[in-house]
């Protein structure tokens, strides 16, 4: 013992051989943590549920990002309580792991939208769009109202899901053929959308703002009225209890 202490006190007074001997310590703990992170296929757990957005949630999320909403909303709940009571159960990584941008955020002038998704009707979502102190009389949030007078320009839409699908999200070669017209599928509430939802699960398709013209409005919907509902958290609940 006595001798290791002796030893030590060697490296205590000398600096360099301190600074020296600290340094490769410290890149040993490096290595170990940061390693495996090169052979893992992904650092984002997969949860049953979350699937790639529709090319109609995507334009909204386009205008949405267009708009700058993410200056005054963010899109993710901490893990702490009064968010969770406030917003539900907090987000997961996997929650966003399509979004490219991430809509995370950090400024709170408004309620985080994380999980706003079936929170509010299409009716409520409209009107609040389109003069938000109407429903909600001390609110600051500006008027969005001519996004109900600007149809969807969907015709991209195809080389858009390629640029994701470049980046890692799995859109099929079927979802991209079809881009354009799912876009018209699930907004206007009268054609046949079970396709649409069987390569989207849980896909909401209907005319979102009333009016029968797609407008940047019913994109919009589509959009929040998707956040945060893919996974079901009722059912996981059981499983979460029992860690
Ligand atoms: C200047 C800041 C500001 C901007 C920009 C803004 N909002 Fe808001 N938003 C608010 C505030 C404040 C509230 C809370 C009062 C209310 O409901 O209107 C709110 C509320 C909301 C709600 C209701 C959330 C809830 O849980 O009650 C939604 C949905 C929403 N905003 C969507 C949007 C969208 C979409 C955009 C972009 C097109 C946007 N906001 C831009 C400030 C903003």
């Amino acid at each position: 013992m006595a001798t290791f202490v002796q030893r030590h006190k060697k490296i205590e007074r000398n600096v360099t051989l301190l600074a020296a001997l600290a340094l490769i310590t410290v890149a040993i703990g490096g290595i170990v943590e940061i390693a495996p992170l090169f052979w893992i296929q992904s650092t984002v757990t997969k949860v049953e549920g979350v699937r790639p957005y529709t090319p109609l949630e995507l334009v909204g999320r386009n205008i949405y990002i267009r708009e700058g909403c993410y200056g005054c909303h963010s899109q993710m709940i901490r893990p702490f309580r009064d968010e969770t009571e406030r917003y539900g159960h907090y987000s997961l990584a996997a929650e966003s792991m399509y979004d490219h941008p991430f809509q995370w955020g950090s400024q709170r002038t408004g309620p985080d939208l994380a999980r706003v998704g079936t929170r509010y009707s299409d009716e409520w979502h409209v009107q609040h769009m389109k003069d938000p102190r109407s429903v909600v009389p001390e609110s600051i949030m500006p008027p969005y109202a001519f996004l109900a007078n600007r149809a969807v320009d969907a015709k991209d839409m195809a080389s858009h899901l390629k640029v994701l699908r470049a980046e890692g999200v799995p859109y099929t070669d079927e979802d991209i053929r079809n881009a354009v017209s799912d876009v018209w599928t699930q907004a206007r509430g009268d054609t046949d959308s079970t396709d649409l939802v069987r390569r989207y699960p849980g896909a909401q398709a209907r005319d979102f703002d009333g009016n029968p013209v797609v407008t940047e409005m019913d994109a919009m919907i589509a959009y929040l009225q998707g956040l945060g509902v893919q996974v079901d958290f009722k059912a996981a609940a059981p499983r979460e209890l029992a860690k």
